[in-house]
């Protein structure tokens, strides 16, 4: 990993730097020195009004930034694509969903961002329903590096009088080069979470929360993120985001991946076969305002494999990690450290597996997990996820889970949009559609049982 050089020395004797909150190391509750100082570059440099450092990932940002906004009388609006996190932030809240679907690509099997339309409907159903919205959440970008027109939902949620919450997991670097789409708070975003582990050089496990303008209040957030982190951070973590912080703001952090992803696509389009979600979709039109230059996705079944068996034979054979995959698609994420030489091996690992596989008209059709997956419709919610937290549950057979309330979180992947979540109905269209995107390859993340023989469901009082 590219780090700044006086963080590598850091890091050289972690034990020595492996401290607690001394007397002139400040504290991470309630910073007055050396933390607040970072916390006040950090603000300044990602073009927030605050800044709070996270040492539970995004994760703890997320639960925070609703805390701080939804009590058990709001609603949260949310994109149906969120994160865990988002789901347990509801279960500490209490607070009553109210689900936005975002767009999604049928033939890739992937969801994309949410549109100003669906936005406005979700305000509308919070206003026939007599809902008071405590915020509005949505992830931006995606895991494909895709991004939502951010400037339109912040002044339709601003309208309505509610803060727009982005989880920018994967945008910590968008305010540090002008190749990089807007980051949030530029446009009208309200909070940011951004995983400074993942795209930029901090340890694992930190992250950053932004606020920008005055709707939502400092104090909530303190008060949050008090109840829910550690007493004792890790300094290294807290050293290590000041030093993420510091790193990107180096002139030519981003310059050489810049470079490297473009070389990338060039290679990439050059082999006979592949191609890349770049090729398949257009900015700027529904649910995809932009593209993060440096995510570069690979159509992985024109090389005759799934998208899965691809990213695993990169690992094993060639050494070459990808972000993530899906039955169609395997994810690249390059940030600060890649370069050329890193695109020269993927192409070559993709070169030669391009060799021995088998010719797109030799591939065996693949069933449409996608049409299957992509649903337009929600399952009826009978719990909130906090009821359905606290209820009790059992274990019972397929047959006997239908029309029962669900206990899990199940999140098909393709479209990765869960199908259904704890205190929503299953039904036998949901159970059929899991196993159907099981059977053909794809995954079911949250299934405790993976055979998906059983479900676990709530024990409703008689
Ligand atoms: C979109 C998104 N949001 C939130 C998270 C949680 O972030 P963290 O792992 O930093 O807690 C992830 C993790 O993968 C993510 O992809």
């Amino acid at each position: 990993m590219s780090v700044l050089p006086e963080f590598r020395e850091v890091m050289a004797s972690p034990l020595r730097h492996d401290l607690t909150e001394l007397p002139g190391l400040d504290y991470l509750s309630s910073p007055t020195g050396a933390i607040k100082e970072a916390q006040e570059l950090a603000a300044a440099a990602f073009g927030a009004d605050a800044t709070w450092f996270l040492v539970n990932g995004t994760t703890v940002g997320i639960q925070a930034a609703v805390l701080a906004t939804c009590g058990p009388a709001d609603a949260l609006i949310l994109a149906r694509n969120c994160h865990l996190a988002a789901f347990s932030a509801m279960a500490l809240a209490g607070c009553h969903p109210i689900y936005v679907m975002p767009v999604q690509d049928e033939n890739l099997g992937i969801a994309h961002g949410i549109t100003p339309d669906a936005l406005r409907r979700a305000f509308s159903n919070a206003s026939s329903d007599g809902r008071h919205v405590g915020a509005v959440l949505v992830v931006c970008p995606t895991y494909f590096g895709i991004t939502s027109d951010i400037a339109q939902l912040a002044s339709i949620c601003h309208e309505h009088g509610a803060p727009l919450l982005v989880d920018e997991a994967h945008g910590g670097h968008f305010a540090f080069h002008a190749s990089f789409p807007a980051h949030a708070l530029a446009q009208g975003a309200d909070v940011t979470i951004q995983s400074t582990h993942k795209v930029l050089s901090s340890l694992g496990q930190s992250s950053m929360l932004h606020v920008k303008g005055d709707r939502v209040s400092h104090e909530c957030i303190s008060r949050a993120l008090q109840t829910l982190q550690s007493s004792s951070p890790s300094y290294l973590l807290l050293a290590s985001l000041d030093a993420a912080r510091a790193h990107a703001q180096l002139p030519d952090t981003f310059q050489e991946p810049l470079d490297a992803a473009a070389a990338a696509r060039q290679l990439l389009r050059e082999l006979p076969g592949s191609g890349l979600l770049d090729d398949h979709i257009q900015t700027g039109t529904d649910g995809i305002h932009g593209v993060d230059p440096l995510r570069l996705t690979l159509v992985a079944n024109s090389l005759g494999m799934s998208g899965f068996a691809l990213d695993d034979l990169l690992q094993r054979e060639f050494g070459v990690c990808a972000e993530m995959s899906t039955d169609k698609t395997v994810v690249f994420a390059l940030g600060p450290g890649s370069r050329m030489e890193h695109v020269r091996q993927l192409a070559a690992a993709l070169s030669s597996i391009r060799g021995r596989s088998r010719s797109p008209s030799q591939q065996r059709s693949q069933p449409p997990l996608q049409s299957a997956a992509a649903r337009s419709s929600l399952p009826e919610m009978r719990l909130t996820p906090r009821e359905a937290f606290f209820a009790r549950t059992a274990r019972v057979s397929a047959h006997e889970a239908v029309g029962r309330i669900c206990a899990e979180l199940l999140c098909p992947y393709p479209p990765g949009v869960p199908a259904v979540v704890p205190g929503e109905l299953l039904t036998t269209d949901v159970i059929e559609m899991l196993r159907q995107v099981a059977s053909g390859g794809g995954k079911v993340a949250g299934a405790a049982d993976s055979s998906l023989e059983t479900f676990a469901v709530i024990l409703e009082a008689s």
